[in-house]
C-alpha cells in the first residue's frame, strides 16, 4: 500500500522543494502527483517550452526516492491560448461565454482545443514517457467538474448535429426517434437541430437524454485522444483519471474503459453537502449531517456508496486521487479536521477497496481560489493535523499491506445506469424521485446493516453476485434485459423496482403493457401507476416480517401472470389486481417486482428475507454510527461517532474507540 501527495512545485520558491521532499519522506510519502495544472509554466508562449523547472522537480523528488504521477495540464489552457483561438471557450446552456481565469473553460469539442491539447501531451510525453522517476499519467483533472459536462458552444452544435447524423442516418428516423411530431418539432435537415439550451424551456426529453449521451462520448472521445498518445510514448505508465464520486452529469462507466483503473477525490465533509440534496429524502433536514455522526468526520454511509460506485467502474482496486486531510473551502461548512479523523478516512478508503491513498494537498496555497483550503502542511510551512496523523499512520503501515493485499468482496450488487439517471432527472415526475436517491435507500440500508454492496453497471461482470438489486431499470434496452435475465437464470435473485421498463431507449414511453419489456421476465403486469402526494398511502400486507404498512411516495398496482407468486398485497384493493410485490422463479434464480418506493426501514426488512434466503450474513453486528468492511481475511471496523462502541463479531466483543479504527483478522 502506498501514501502519496498532491504537490504544487511551481507555487513554491525551489529552495524550499527539499526540505518539501525531506518532510515528505519523513511522514512514509511514496508517489507526488505534479503537473495537472501547469500548462503556462511548461508552455509560457505559443510554442515556446520551458521545461527546465519540471525536470528539476521531478529530479528532485525521484532522488528522494518518491514516484511521480504527471497530471496532463489540459484542464487549465494557458492565456496565450483563449486569446488566439476563442473558440476553444466553453458556452454553458444559458449561452455565457466562459473566459480565462478559472479552470475547464475549454470546449472538449473544439477541433481547435483537441489539437493544442494533442500537441501539449505529446510534448510532455515525449519528455518524460520513459523517465524513470515517473510511473504513470492522470488525464486532465475531474471531467466535468465545475458544471462543465455540457457545451452547447457552436463547435458543440456542429458536432452534435454529426452525432445524430451518424446515430440515426435519416432525419426522418430520428422525428420518429424523439416524437418530433409533437408541437411541430420535426426537422428536415440534422443541421437545423441545437443542443436544448436554456432557451427552449419545455424540451424534449428525447432530444436531452441525446445530448446528454452526446455531451458523455465527447469527453470520452477526448479523452481518449490523450490515452492514444500515452500509450504510444508511455508504454510503461499507467493511465488514470480522478473522478469525483457521486457525480452525475458524465457516463463515468464509459471513461474508466479505457484507463489502468479508476481513481476519486474523496471530500468526506464537503460531498455529502451537496449530495445529501439527492440521496436522502427530499423533506429530509439539510442543515447537518445525521447527528449520530461526528461533527467533523463527513457522512460515511454517502462517502461509501461514492467508494463503491469508484470501485465498481472497473470491478477493481481503486486509489484515492485527492484525500482530504484537513478542511476543506467549497463546503458551506469546512469544519477542520481532529487528530485522529485523517487517519479514519483513510482507512474507510482502504476498507472500501482503495490501494494508494493521495492526500489533496502537500501545503495550503498563499494565494488564489483554494487559499482556505488546508494541506497537509500549514501557510506557513509547518505541519499541520493531516500530517500528525499521517505519520501516526507509518506505524501501521504493516497492516495497510495486509489489508490492501485482499481482495474487496460483496455479495450483493446494486444496478446503475446513466440513461437511467438521466431520463428520471429530466421526468421525475413526483418531487424528488431519483434514481440515486432510490438506490442510496437499499445502499444505506445494507451499510447500516454491515452488509458489503458492490454498485456496477449491467455492463459489468454481474455473474459474482448472488443477489441484484435494480430499483429503477427505467429505460428498457436489450443489453440490460439480456444482462439481468442471464444473471437470473444462473442462480441470482434479482429486485426489479418501480418505473422499470417505462421507456424505450430512445426515451419514448413503451406501447406495451407496464413493465413493457421486462413483463415476462418479471412475470407481472402494471395495472396502475401513481406519483403519491405526502401523506397519501396505500396499506400493504406481507408475510415478510417488517414489510406490512403503508405504500408512499410511489405506488404501483401488479397484476401476477400464471405462476408469479405474491409476497405482499394492498389491502384495501380488489383482487387480481392488488399485489404489491411479487416473485417469479425463472431458472436456478427469480425475479421480485416491489410495487412501491421502500422506506429505509422497509428496505431493511426485504433485504433481509432476501438475504437470508441467498445465505448472505452482515459481517458484524454494528451500533449506529460504527461502519465495517471486509477485505478478504480482514473485517475493518470504523468508528464515525465521538463514543466508544462495542461491536460483537462471532463471539468476541470488540471495543472501539471514538474515530478509531479496529482491524480484525477473521477468517469468513
Ligand atoms: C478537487 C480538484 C483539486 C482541488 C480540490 C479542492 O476537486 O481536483 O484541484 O481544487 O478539489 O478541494
Amino acid at each position: 500500500m502506498k501514501f502519496g501527495v498532491c504537490y504544487y512545485p511551481e507555487h513554491w520558491p525551489e529552495s524550499r522543494w527539499l526540505i518539501d521532499v525531506q518532510l515528505m519522506r519523513e511522514a512514509g510519502i511514496d508517489i507526488v502527483r505534479i503537473g495537472e495544472f501547469a500548462w503556462s509554466k511548461m508552455e509560457p508562449q505559443y510554442d515556446v517550452y520551458d521545461w527546465e523547472w519540471l525536470d528539476r522537480a521531478i529530479d528532485v523528488l525521484g532522488r528522494a526516492g518518491l514516484q511521480v504521477v504527471l497530471g496532463t495540464p489540459t484542464a487549465t489552457p494557458p492565456v496565450w491560448l483563449s486569446r488566439a483561438h476563442p473558440d476553444i471557450l466553453r458556452v454553458d446552456a444559458d449561452e455565457l461565454q466562459r473566459d480565462h481565469g478559472t479552470r475547464r473553460h475549454y470546449c472538449p469539442n473544439s477541433t481547435t482545443y483537441r489539437a493544442y491539447s494533442r500537441r501539449i501531451v505529446r510534448a510532455m510525453a515525449e519528455r518524460y514517457g520513459t523517465h524513470p522517476h515517473v510511473i504513470g499519467w492522470q488525464i486532465d483533472n475531474e471531467f466535468g467538474g465545475g458544471k462543465t459536462a455540457r457545451c452547447y458552444c457552436p463547435n458543440c452544435v456542429t458536432a452534435f448535429s454529426a452525432w445524430l447524423a451518424a446515430r440515426y442516418k435519416s432525419i426522418e428516423t430520428l422525428n420518429e426517434a424523439w416524437g418530433a411530431v409533437f408541437w411541430s418539432q420535426s426537422y428536415a435537415g440534422f443541421d437545423e437541430i441545437r443542443p436544448p439550451h436554456a432557451g427552449v424551456n419545455y424540451k424534449n426529453p428525447s432530444q436531452v437524454l441525446d445530448f446528454y449521451r452526446f455531451s458523455a462520448e465527447s469527453y470520452v472521445a477526448y479523452q481518449q485522444e490523450q490515452i492514444d498518445i500515452l500509450r504510444d510514448l508511455a508504454p510503461n505508465h499507467f493511465i488514470t483519471h480522478n473522478f469525483m464520486g457521486l457525480y452525475r452529469d458524465l457516463d463515468q462507466h464509459a471513461l474508466a474503459k479505457a484507463l489502468d483503473f479508476a481513481t476519486w477525490d474523496a471530500y468526506p465533509t464537503g460531498f455529502p453537502e451537496r449530495w445529501r440534496n439527492f440521496l436522502y429524502a427530499p423533506d429530509a433536514d439539510f442543515s447537518r449531517n445525521d447527528p449520530v455522526y461526528a461533527y467533523d468526520v463527513g457522512e460515511p454511509v454517502m462517502i461509501n456508496m461514492a467508494h463503491a460506485l469508484t470501485r465498481g467502474l472497473k470491478q477493481q482496486p481503486f486509489w484515492i486521487m485527492e484525500q482530504q486531510c484537513g478542511h476543506i473551502n467549497w463546503a458551506g461548512l469546512n469544519p477542520q479536521a481532529r487528530r485522529g479523523t485523517v487517519r479514519l478516512w483513510t482507512w474507510q478508503s482502504v476498507a472500501a477497496g482503495a490501494d494508494v491513498i493521495v492526500f489533496f494537498r502537500w501545503r495550503s496555497t498563499l494565494f488564489a481560489h483554494e487559499q482556505y483550503h488546508s494541506g497537509l502542511l500549514r501557510h506557513d510551512g509547518s505541519t499541520d493535523v493531516g500530517y500528525a496523523d499521517l505519520l501516526a499512520m507509518q506505524a501501521e503501515r504493516r497492516l495497510f499491506d495486509v489489508v490492501t493485499s485482499e481482495p474487496h468482496s460483496a455479495e450483493i450488487a446494486l444496478l446503475f445506469d446513466w440513461d437511467d439517471l438521466w431520463a428520471l432527472e429530466l421526468q421525475p415526475h413526483r418531487t424528488g424521485f431519483d434514481l440515486m436517491r432510490h438506490l442510496f435507500v437499499y445502499y444505506r440500508a445494507l451499510e447500516r446493516m454491515g452488509v458489503p454492496v458492490d454498485l456496477v453497471s449491467y455492463r459489468n461482470d454481474l455473474s459474482r453476485y448472488k443477489m441484484l438489486i435494480a430499483p429503477t431499470l427505467h429505460v428498457a434496452d436489450a443489453l440490460k434485459i439480456a444482462a439481468v435475465t442471464d444473471a437470473v437464470e444462473q442462480g441470482a435473485t434479482l429486485l426489479l423496482g418501480v418505473r422499470s421498463g417505462f421507456k424505450t431507449p430512445s426515451n419514448l414511453v413503451t406501447d406495451q403493457p407496464l413493465p413493457g419489456a421486462l413483463s415476462d421476465l418479471a412475470g407481472v403486469m402494471i395495472v396502475t401507476w401513481e406519483s403519491l402526494p405526502p401523506g397519501v398511502e396505500w396499506a400493504v400486507t406481507s408475510p415478510i416480517a417488517g414489510l406490512s404498512g403503508a405504500a408512499s411516495y410511489w405506488m404501483e398496482r401488479i397484476r401476477p401472470k400464471n405462476d408469479t407468486e405474491i409476497l405482499a398485497t394492498y389491502l384495501d384493493l380488489p383482487k387480481p389486481d392488488n399485489a404489491a410485490l411479487t416473485c417469479r422463479s425463472l431458472g436456478a434464480g427469480s425475479v421480485l417486482y416491489l410495487g412501491w418506493y421502500p422506506t429505509h426501514e422497509q428496505a431493511t426488512s426485504l433485504l433481509q428475507a432476501l438475504m437470508q434466503e441467498k445465505g448472505i450474513r452482515p459481517i458484524a453486528e454494528l451500533p449506529e454510527g460504527v461502519h465495517a468492511s471486509r477485505r478478504g481475511q480482514q473485517l475493518i471496523l470504523l468508528n464515525f461517532t465521538d463514543s466508544h462502541h462495542t461491536v460483537k463479531v462471532g463471539k468476541d466483543q470488540i471495543v472501539i474507540a471514538p474515530r478509531d479504527v479496529r482491524v480484525i483478522s477473521a477468517p469468513v
